[in-house]
């Protein structure tokens, strides 16, 4: 409580606005003053009324956050959490390709780092996906990083020419149709809802497949219980959120993503006393290209 209580005071000192992904630990959504999906805390940091925005998260959302509100100070509590599929691919790869195919639009995934959105042609989120390659025209649409949500987007698709990229998040990739099927056998009344980043033969099984944002929508409004088959973080947030309400979790104690769980309070207070953590630094021309795949999306996104 102590602890919880100093956190605030320092908020104010120090003029700082918390932000939690969903995926962080309860203690750290507990302490946030904002809590969302990687893409709705972007789109709300610019409007802020504090100069500093400490962002509980990985790396490639604090990027994100800063790419969007290049005037505050964005601070990252953990400054090794990275997302490992955000880092999957060398962005001069990305550049030869585009190099080799003039024509092709490339698409990436928002989980990627700045240098590779400043490489590509547009972001999406796993919300925005289908809407957005569904407006693309290119004779080839490069997907990046993610297979299986760029899988997902291409079965829809099948008259486009999407070629996929060998990337995966380690966590919802190691899922499989065995969990899957054994959770929706223990819980045979519940409706199942999943995130794209697992493996086609799991999604396939699934009454809603979204985004973090839409999962949690799609539970608090389903008159079912719901099997929450995404990273834990969405489960532990939503079942004491919801008393009245049945959740249940997938695979309880392998989907967890370890560098969401970097975050402590202990580095939450030494980050606002300027004691630990990393201000987010972006070259100006990196954050302007990639602040271009970001717009398109907005644009495309409507
Ligand atoms: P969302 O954009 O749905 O919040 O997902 C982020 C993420 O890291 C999924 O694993
Ligand atoms: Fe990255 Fe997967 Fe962790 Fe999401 S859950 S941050 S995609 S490693």
């Amino acid at each position: 409580m102590k602890l919880i209580r100093e956190i605030e005071e320092l908020k104010k000192t120090t003029d700082t606005l918390i932000m939690a992904h969903t995926y962080q630990p309860p203690e750290i959504i507990e302490l946030a003053d904002v809590v969302g999906d990687s893409f709705a805390l972007a789109k709300k940091a610019p409007y802020a009324a504090q100069k500093n925005i400490l962002m509980c998260g990985v790396r490639f959302m604090a990027e994100s956050v800063k790419i969007l509100s290049p005037e505050k100070t964005v601070l990252l509590p953990a400054p090794e959490a990275t997302c490992p599929m955000a880092e999957q691919i060398d962005p001069l790869r990305v550049r030869a390709y585009k190099k080799a195919n003039p024509d092709a639009a490339v698409v990436a995934y928002i989980n990627t780092t700045a240098a590779l959105k400043a490489e590509c042609d547009v972001c999406v989120t796993s919300s925005s996906a289908l809407t957005i390659v569904g407006k693309l025209d290119a004779p080839e649409i490069l997907f990046i990083p993610d297979k299986n949500l760029g899988g997902f987007v291409k079965a829809k698709f099948p008259d486009k020419n999407i070629v996929l990229w060998d990337g995966y998040c380690p966590i919802h990739n190691a899922l499989t149709e065995e969990e899957v099927l054994a959770a929706k056998k223990a819980h045979p009344d519940a409706l199942l809802a999943m995130h794209p980043e697992c493996p086609a033969d799991c999604v396939r099984h699934a009454d809603l497949v979204g985004s973090t944002a839409e999962i949690i929508r799609f539970a608090k409004e389903s008159e079912k219980p719901v099997i929450i088959g995404t990273e834990r973080g969405v489960a532990d947030t939503l079942i004491p959120a919801c008393p009245d309400r049945t959740f249940y979790y997938l695979a309880k104690e392998k989907l967890i993503c370890p560098d969401m769980k970097k975050i402590t309070p202990e580095l939450v207070r030494d980050t606002l006393l300027g004691k630990a953590g990393e201000a987010l630094t972006l070259p100006e021309d990196l954050r302007l290209r990639a602040k271009k795949s970001i717009d398109a999306m907005l644009r495309l996104g409507e």
